[in-house]
């Protein structure tokens, strides 16, 4: 199995102070930082955008996971690129052309992600298999951080995990990740966790690292 990685989401962090926020995970001993792009249209919220990534890649060498919720994406690619993204994910149901989209990503030699909100059906992604670095399944309604965990992710990601046989593709699990949630994904096959509340709830950095370990640990 490959070793479980967790992806602090930095939508549950203080706005106001972004590069100590993510300098703060780092140090708490975080593997990713995971970057939550929402443009209100694709979903009902709005976050931010390429400016973040580019504010806050000084404050960290870890891997930057860009997960883009938003519609039209094909546009920002390359903004995302440029501003320091080491993976970009885009969503299945964020248009009509996910392979143009996939090819875009490898073109500006990024790991590329596809990701399937909780009503999508795990058969889009098939034929794309091959220009997919990560699969994220979405275990909440991609918008919030701290809603409550969707249990048919546990199927869906098995399911997944038989698709992708032996292809190098991580898959991550976003969304009510908790230190109950998260070793029923892992046991399910996914190497990936997303936290946001779970991981900021305490506001110091003390508590980042007693928060991901007790994920870690679990
Ligand atoms: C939801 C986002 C998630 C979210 C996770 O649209 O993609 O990354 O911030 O937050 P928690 O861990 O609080 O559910
Ligand atoms: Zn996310």
């Amino acid at each position: 199995a490959r070793p479980i990685k967790i992806a602090p989401s930095i939508l549950a962090s203080d706005f106001a102070r972004f590069g100590e926020e993510v300098k703060a995970i780092d140090e708490a001993g975080c593997d990713w930082i995971h970057v939550d792009v929402m443009d209100g249209h694709f979903v009902p919220n709005i976050s931010f955008g390429p400016q973040v990534v580019k504010a806050i890649r000084p404050y960290t060498s870890k891997f930057i996971d860009t997960h883009l919720m938003i519609s039209p994406v094909d546009l920002y690619l390359e903004d995302f690129a440029t501003a320091g993204s080491d993976l970009i994910t885009v969503h299945a149901e964020a248009g009509p052309h996910l392979d143009r989209s996939l090819q875009a990503i490898k073109a500006l030699g990024k790991k590329s992600g596809v990701s399937l909100n909780p009503g999508t059906h795990e058969s889009v992604i098939e034929y794309v298999l091959d220009k997919v670095d990560m699969v994220l399944l979405m275990s909440v309604n991609p918008g919030f951080g701290g809603q409550k965990f969707l249990p048919s992710v546990i199927e869906k990601t098995r399911r997944v995990v038989e698709m992708i046989g032996d292809r190098d593709i991580d898959i991550q699990i976003d969304g009510g990740v908790t230190v109950e949630t998260a070793p029923l994904v892992a046991e399910a096959g996914a190497n990936i966790l997303v936290a946001g509340s779970a991981v900021f709830k305490g506001g110091s950095i003390e508590s980042y690292a007693e928060n991901i370990a007790m994920i870690r640990e679990a």
